[in-house]
């Protein structure tokens, strides 16, 4: 069967209807995603029904699966899922991270080879609010004033779990964890402009979550690049907004896509699965 591929927006994105992720062994259509992937940077994949099993089955096509530093958060009986989820259990304690990544980043970029890709599966979702935010970083890598591209060139940012203020981190920071897993979260230090390993094109690879330092700057110095960087990287013309449809699975590129979860209401129950694809090293 032959996909259809839409795009989304002008920015980044490509929708596909008609998938069955739960029956797909046909490696054509694998091949079809991957390479809308490579070309809109996210795609989203409507009206799936599909098992935690299915997806995390789905997922490895593209590369071996990460399970997230945030144990209590991976799903009970599948490591391989993240729960993003505002539900709570019988002790009034979250089952999920409730309000993952409500700033601009790229998941795991404190890893020493962050993540390819993440499929994230919307399994219950509020009336409003909740959308994600993707911003094209391989368009606005291109779109730089050459002197803000000569600033970021060659430089590098350290990346470090639970860094940032308050307003930047999750909510990770509540959940009980050991000291030895907490010893295990790792850091890592990546290039604020990187090549895409597969389509050679350059991106600006920022995250605001986590990030420590840019490293020979001055914190001054360093907080000025980054905010000069993110305020292209966030102009309207790279941005798409992802308005959430029950059952859609967005499979976006860490490696050239930044994200963004938006607020909403939270007495209203967001429940989603997510699949996180390892990747390489970045240069
Ligand atoms: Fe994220």
């Amino acid at each position: 069967m032959k996909l259809d591929v839409t795009p989304l927006s002008d920015a980044l994105g490509a929708q596909i209807v008609g998938a069955d992720l739960a029956r797909w062994q046909d490696d054509e259509q694998y091949e079809a995603v991957h390479r809308a992937l490579l070309e809109f940077g996210v795609v989203v994949l409507r009206d799936q029904i599909i098992t935690p099993a299915q997806q995390i089955a789905f997922s490895r096509r593209f590369g071996a699966l990460e399970l997230h530093s945030i144990v209590p958060c991976r799903m009970p009986g599948y490591p391989e899922i993240l729960l993003v989820s505002n539900r709570r259990d019988s002790s009034g304690a979250y089952t999920g991270l409730p309000d993952a990544g409500r700033e601009w980043h790229s998941d795991s970029n404190f890893h020493a080879k962050p993540s390819l890709g993440s499929l994230l599966y919307a399994l219950e979702i509020p009336h409003e609010g909740g959308d994600t935010l993707f911003a094209n970083m391989t368009a606005a890598c291109a779109a730089l004033d050459p002197a803000l591209k000569a600033r970021a060139a060659g430089r590098n940012a350290r990346y470090v779990y639970g860094s940032r203020s308050a307003e930047n981190t999750d909510s990770a920071l509540k959940f009980t964890m050991t000291k030895s897993q907490w010893s295990e979260i790792p850091q890592a230090v990546h290039p604020l402009l990187r090549t895409h390993p597969e389509t050679g094109r350059k991106s600006i690879y920022l995250s605001l979550t986590t990030i420590e330092r840019v490293e020979g700057l001055s914190a001054a110095q360093g907080d000025d690049l980054v905010a000069a960087l993110s305020e292209h990287f966030t102009q309207p013309a790279f941005v798409y907004r992802h308005r959430w449809r029950l059952h859609d699975v967005v499979f976006w590129d860490n490696r050239c896509i930044n994200h963004k979860a938006m607020p909403f209401d939270e007495r209203h129950a967001r429940h989603m699965h997510r699949t996180t694809i390892a990747g390489d090293r970045p240069y």
